[in-house]
């Protein structure tokens, strides 16, 4: 796939690294190409640029400036946008009641916006686990763009669980929040989550 990632910062960094090794073309777009913060970066572009005619666009910019990046990417389909993002400094805006639903409401229709990559420390979006156990990564959004997701962060290392569409983007979010809140208060950077027990999928049953 050809994947832009928006923003340079530990996420964008960590997952533009990740799914390059996976043999996709990676640009990253950052709002200065030339800004000498960004040299080791990989592939730059602008927003706008690396955003046009990508097949995922992954949103790695802090809340606040959710609204203002995305208002400069030309989305459309067949593009699918992942929002990666926490409200983690304040609530997200008036009207929203998570950061996904904001995406959602500054995306086109037609664009499947996908909650993932968020309930993790960036480091570990490289590895897709700790000590080669693979971490739990809940996913939720538009179905046309959770499987693609889905069958990306599984490449990536990752035990996925897809929970839905968009009314389970904030069993994601607050999923996010255990993992900040347990690493604020003494458990460090670390560590992830992994399920004990999974059920195995359910095999289809042949029709007659
Ligand atoms: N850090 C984590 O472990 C972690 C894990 C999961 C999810 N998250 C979430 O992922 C998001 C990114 O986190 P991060 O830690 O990678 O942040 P970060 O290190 O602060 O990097 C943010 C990046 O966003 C860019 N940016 C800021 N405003 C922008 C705009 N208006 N348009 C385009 N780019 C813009 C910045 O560009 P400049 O360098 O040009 O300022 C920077 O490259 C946040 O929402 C965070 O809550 C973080």
């Amino acid at each position: 796939m050809r994947i832009a990632v928006i923003g340079a910062g530990s996420v964008g960094r960590s997952l533009a690294t990740a799914t390059e090794r996976q043999g996709h073309d990676v640009v990253v777009g950052v709002r200065d190409p030339d800004d000498p913060r960004h040299a080791d970066a990989g592939e730059r572009a602008t927003p706008a640029d690396a955003a046009a005619g990508a097949d995922l666009v992954v949103l790695a910019v802090p809340a606040a400036a959710v609204a203002d990046a995305l208002a400069s990417l030309p989305l459309a389909p067949p593009t699918v946008v992942v929002d990666a993002t926490n409200a983690v400094a304040a609530p997200p805006p008036d009207g929203f009641a998570t950061m996904g639903a904001l995406t959602r409401s500054l995306v086109p229709a037609a664009v499947p916006v996908v909650k993932a990559f968020n309930t993790i420390g960036a480091e570990h979006l490289l590895t897709g686990g700790v000590d080669g156990t693979p971490a739990f990564l809940p996913i939720a959004g538009d179905p046309a763009g959770v499987d693609v997701v889905e069958a990306l962060a599984r490449d990536l290392g990752f035990d996925v669980a897809a929970l839905g569409g968009h009314d389970a983007v904030a069993l994601v979010e607050d999923h996010a929040r255990l993992w900040i809140h347990l690493m604020r208060t003494g458990w460090g950077r670390g560590f992830a989550f992994a399920v004990l027990g999974r059920p195995a999928p359910a095999t289809a049953v042949p029709a007659d």
